[in-house]
């Protein structure tokens, strides 16, 4: 009883101090400007769900986007362009951004958020199956950085699609790895954990990329990214 008790205070400290630090790295690294927030807003008033990346893996995207130079970005899964927001900051004025999005409803969110947020110039949203849009893409390829953010259970396909539309060079990032620590259930039963157990399987067999996976605290609950980069 009473270990149950300290423990139960202990985890209560650490949540605490987590978002502490979460708080105080945002406000010093990856503040919000008006148009990530009007995103946000728009988001949540039309009922999406609030399952965006944070502003601190926001800000890791366009880091990541930057240190390669991107001037071609593809986003899978736009939700309310949250992201994809982050991401077409970093690109130079003739960049592009394209983004992938089932819902034509939230499309239509992602598409006023870009304009918002003051991207649109460079930013779009495809309406339509990913796995049907991205075929589509290939006279548009390579992409300097792809990310990858949709439904879980396909992710071991969305990843392949990737590394058809990078080139040497490229970054492959995948949300959602890690799943509130369900990677390593080898009993579970959601598509969206095994999805996510063979894309982590699949590119750590995969010869022409190197990887590794974060995990990551905080706002957004226990989750992680993987990052590839395309050697060959
Ligand atoms: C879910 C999807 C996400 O992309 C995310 O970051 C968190 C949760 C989901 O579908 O549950
Ligand atoms: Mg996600």
């Amino acid at each position: 009883m009473t270990n149950d008790r300290s423990e139960l205070a202990l985890l209560q400290q650490q949540t605490k101090t987590r978002q502490k630090i979460v708080e105080a790295i945002t406000h010093q690294f990856a503040a919000e400007d008006e148009g990530l927030q009007h995103a946000l807003m728009a988001a949540k008033q039309a009922g999406l769900p609030e399952i965006q990346i944070s502003p601190i893996q926001g800000k890791l995207l366009q880091l990541l986007a930057a240190a390669c130079n991107a001037q071609k970005i593809l986003e899978i899964g736009s939700l309310g362009g949250y992201s994809g927001i982050w991401l077409a900051r970093a690109l130079p004025p003739n960049g592009r951004f394209i983004t992938l999005e089932i819902n034509p409803t939230h499309a239509a969110l992602v598409k006023n958020a870009f304009v918002q947020a003051g991207v649109s110039d460079r930013a779009e949203v495809r309406i339509g199956r990913a796995l049907e849009l991205l075929p589509q893409l290939q006279h548009e390829a390579p992409f300097d950085l792809i990310f990858i953010d949709a439904d879980k259970a396909n992710t071991p396909s969305y990843f392949e699609w990737a590394l058809k539309l990078s080139r040497t060079g490229s970054l492959i990032v995948v949300d959602n790895v890690i799943r509130n620590g369900a990677l390593t259930d080898i009993e579970s039963t959601d598509a969206a954990v095994q999805g996510m157990r063979r894309f982590i399987k699949m590119a750590g067999a995969e010869p022409r990329i190197s990887a590794t996976a974060l995990q990551t605290v905080g706002s957004k609950g226990y989750d992680g990214f993987a990052v590839a980069l395309v050697t060959g």
